[in-house]
């Protein structure tokens, strides 16, 4: 075969390589477009860097193998559900000892109290609620604390992704809040629900603050969802003092920033939220969410709300949030899985997953950076480390992007769709991650060439 010259050849190597290898899967993706809209289960798995999706098999650990029986190293995992790594022990015995003893009651069972409690000791929060998702975590606590204020909009910051949450679905235009491309039906125009700034931008969340329509701000501790954009040193500082000052909460979604340890970045960076998000991986995949609040917003949710009016049509709750096997999904998973232990194998694995990259950059001079946060990698194809959401977003290259993954597919890696994200779970080895580094180094010896 000669030498690919440009990207696009590469690229076209690499997906033929993969229709060659994948003829089940391939079969498979052509059955469901005769049950499935569009031949997928849920419309991002379209998007797939080989054109069809490799369809599972099944999985264990760090690994899974697909339907023509290759295996690969995930470093995707379920995009943060499985950090814990595919079908923990401790969580599977709970969830089949559970479920042969009730699925869902609309009554509490004990592990709730112990999960309430395990969290409040990890984030530091008083009181707590459950949920399936960590969207429908965001939407409850985002009502709440319209209720609490009694203020209309929320702010979020420009390319956040909190889940469907219809008001978070924005970005800015010149400025102004717009809906985001590619949002399906937004309910109403994204201004009248939205405040926005970029991150890490003090002045200008300071000007829209002081509106004081502003109920509650909604963000991650570190944007994780446009690649990792940290905090620079003294915006959470401000953040909290803005927010206080102007009479508005903050929730803050550690939905993905449990990677940075035990209690997430809340607990390593000691913030002090009103509210915390948490979701995905606190139940290994089992649908669980949960929202947390402080003990003076709790007390003063617990006043507001009288008791016997809390019917199931507020608008929060869900028939089957909150059932006893999500709280048994999540107690075994607290207990014995996301341990402290499993936090400080998973925070090396991600600096030896990082060492790599870094070592890959320097070697072949690429104009790419990589950034960690726990046990969360990305690398972003620009020299510099991004300031905002925008700044980020401006680094992308579809292409590039879509050659990466697909390159390291063929080679027995999953990255995150969508990023160029790595996660370490607590079954993942120093050899998976020097995988890694030897295919990413061979992709980027192939693209030096050019
Ligand atoms: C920070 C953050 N919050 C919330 C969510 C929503 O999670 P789910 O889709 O499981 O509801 C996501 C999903 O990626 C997320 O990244």
């Amino acid at each position: 075969m000669t030498r690919p010259v440009s990207v696009d050849e590469l690229l076209n190597r690499e997906l033929e390589l993969f229709e060659r290898e994948h003829p089940r899967s391939h079969e498979l993706s052509r059955r469901a477009e005769r049950s499935l809209l569009s031949g997928v289960p849920m419309p991002w798995m379209i998007r797939w860097a080989g054109g069809f999706p490799v369809f599972a098999a099944d999985a264990h650990g760090a690994r899974f193998r697909d339907v023509d029986g290759h295996e690969y190293v995930d470093f995707c995992l379920g995009d943060t559900a499985a950090m814990t790594g595919h079908s923990p022990d401790p969580t599977v015995r709970a969830v089949a000892q559970q479920a042969a003893h009730g699925i869902t009651l609309m009554l509490p069972s004990e592990d709730a109290i112990w999960v309430g409690e395990e969290l409040t000791r990890r984030f530091g929060l008083s009181r707590w609620q459950f949920s399936l998702t960590a969207t429908d975590a965001n939407r409850f606590a985002i009502r709440l604390a319209r209720e609490l204020t009694g203020r209309p909009k929320i702010l979020t910051f420009n390319w956040c992704y909190h889940g469907t949450v219809d008001e978070t679905v924005a970005t800015l235009s010149r400025g102004e809040v717009v809906a985001r491309e590619g949002n399906v039906g937004p309910p109403v125009p994204l201004a009248e629900t939205t405040r926005m700034v970029e991150w890490n931008d003090i002045d200008a969340l300071e000007l829209e603050l002081a509106h004081r329509d502003v109920a509650c701000v909604l963000t991650e501790p570190a944007l994780t969802n446009i690649g990792i954009v940290l905090a620079e040193p003294g915006f959470h500082d401000a953040l909290r003092q803005l927010t206080r000052t102007h009479g508005t909460l903050l929730i803050i979604d550690e939905t993905h920033t449990l990677c940075a340890g035990l209690g997430g970045y809340t607990a390593a960076y000691g913030l002090d939220p009103d509210v915390l998000t948490l979701g995905k991986a606190i139940g290994a995949g089992i649908a669980a969410g949960a929202y947390g609040f402080s003990e003076d917003v709790g007390e003063r949710l617990e006043a507001m709300l009288p008791r016997d009016e809390r019917a199931d049509v507020g608008g929060i709750g869900g028939t089957v949030a909150a059932n006893v096997l999500s709280l048994a999904a999540m107690r075994a998973t607290l207990a014995e899985v996301l341990t402290e232990d499993a936090f400080a194998r998973m925070i090396a694995l991600g600096e030896r997953f990082e060492a790599g990259v870094t070592g890959v950059i320097e070697r072949h001079d690429l104009p790419w950076h990589v950034t960690r946060l726990g046990c969360r990698v990305e690398y972003l194809f620009r020299r510099e480390r991004p300031r905002t959401g925008s700044d980020a977003a401006a680094g992308g290259d579809a292409e590039l992007d879509r050659l990466i993954h697909l390159y390291a597919l063929n080679r027995g890696i999953l990255l995150t769709p969508f990023h160029n994200m790595a996660l370490m779970s607590p079954a993942t080895t120093e050899a998976d991650v020097d995988l890694h580094t030897a295919v990413f180094d061979e992709a980027a010896r192939e693209l030096a060439e050019f």
